[in-house]
């Protein structure tokens, strides 16, 4: 790959000489040039920018050294990564897909940005890319360029002298990546998960994973849902997170809603769901681990699960009746199943007798009928083995 950045602060990109892109030279797999736009300008005080038509604060980079140096790197055919807050978001996926391009040019912004005549005109000679790295304002584009450099170079096929090590990153399946640790196994009294140690594979192949869904449904809850394929149909921008007290009165109001069609179903009115009230939901959520859902800030489907032995418990799964057939009860099935902890060896849920739909949509995700529930008649009890190994990715 060839890498080429142009910019008015050449100085800035100095961290590139060091170790990755320096490693990456080293093994011929990168080209890297860095050019001070300035040598493009024809006036004595070397000027590249200019007020902005129309007014306004700041001042804008001019259009002529820009097209000068284009013209003078031969960026056509090139993709040309101009550094924007306005771009679109840079992702993992993005840097993958970059690391598989021949020739990269950044042009990297400054002041109130480049002259869109720029942005334009490269568009007709090269592949232009407008990327931010997030939602916040630089002084200018040469700390992108650096950051999307690095993410990039590590990603060059022949680059990482293990690739399974890019394989269990976070962000490569949509996941954050579960905690890691080292030697010593104890420091300063604080001891290494005895999982990491045990040597079975499964085990901490399962835990990794359960870790990894937990920390992105606390810290990331947006990418949790794409993550899980949850097919909602037109359903867009799900967000999965722990309940928290402020959720417990939208989960009563759908406990309700929803217990209403089970207490139908069962021809059974006195059931926990429908006779609790708000401190008994409140009260719940230090017992269990309780997740919800919102679509558009509205809560729309909630679930829980809680270590009973060696089973864990799966209940109070919860759609809103009006988005339920679209897949969201067997999602939210699954998703609960994978925050078990460690030591849960099975999965154990109950269901009125009469809820034809549950006990479908249970069956077909691997439950099996074990027979009425003890002391409550009408109410029966399915389980499922956990699986043994947890594929992570
Ligand atoms: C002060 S900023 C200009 C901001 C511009 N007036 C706006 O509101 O979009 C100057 C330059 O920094 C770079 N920059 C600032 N924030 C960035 C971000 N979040 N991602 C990528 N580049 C950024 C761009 O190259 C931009 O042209």
């Amino acid at each position: 790959m060839q890498i080429d950045v142009l910019t008015i602060f050449p100085d800035y990109l100095a961290p590139l000489e060091l170790s990755l892109p320096g490693r990456a030279r080293a093994k011929g797999l990168l080209e890297l040039h860095v050019h001070d736009l300035r040598q493009w300008t024809t006036d004595k005080h070397h000027t590249t920018d200019d007020t902005p038509y129309g007014g306004g604060a700041g001042m804008v980079m001019k259009p002529e050294p820009w097209g000068a140096a284009f013209d003078a790197l031969d960026i056509d055919g090139a993709t040309v990564v101009f550094t924007t807050p306005s771009g679109a978001p840079f992702t993992q996926a993005m840097a993958a897909e970059l690391a598989g391009h021949e020739r990269l040019v950044f042009a990297c912004g400054r002041y109130e940005g480049i002259d869109q005549r720029v942005i334009d005109h490269a568009r007709t000679r090269a592949d232009v890319r407008e990327i931010s790295i997030g939602d916040y304002v630089l002084n200018g584009g040469e700390v992108a360029a650096l950051a999307i450099t690095e993410a990039v170079v590590r990603l060059i096929p022949g680059f990482m002298g293990n690739p399974e090590s890019l394989a269990e990153e976070s962000h490569e399946d949509g996941l954050l990546e579960y905690p890691v640790f080292t030697k010593p196994a104890s420091w300063r009294d604080l001891d290494v998960p005895p999982v990491l140690l045990s040597g079975d594979h499964g085990k901490i192949a399962a835990w990794r994973h359960e870790q990894a869904v937990r920390r992105t449904a606390e810290r990331r809850p947006d990418l949790l849902h794409a993550s899980h394929r949850i097919d909602a149909g037109d359903l867009a921008d799900l967000e999965v997170r722990p309940a928290t007290r402020a959720d417990a009165g939208e989960i009563l109001t759908l406990q309700k809603a929803c217990w209403v069609q089970e207490a139908q179903a069962n021809a059974a009115l006195d059931i926990p769901p429908l006779r609790e009230g708000l401190d008994d939901v409140v009260a719940s959520l230090d017992r269990w681990t309780t997740h919800v859902v919102r679509a558009e800030g509205r809560l729309i489907a909630s679930g829980r699960g809680r270590l009973d032995g060696s089973a864990w418990d799966v209940g109070r799964l919860m759609v809103a009746p009006d988005l339920q057939g679209r897949g969201l009860g067997r999602w939210l099935l699954s998703y609960v199943e994978g925050l078990a902890p460690e030591g849960a060896t099975s999965y154990a849920l109950f269901t009125g007798a009469g809820s034809a739909e549950n006990l479908r949509m249970y069956k077909k995700a691997g439950y099996r009928l074990r027979g009425e529930l003890d002391g409550h008649p009408g109410v029966v009890v399915l389980t499922k083995r956990r699986p043994e190994q947890v594929r992570i990715f």
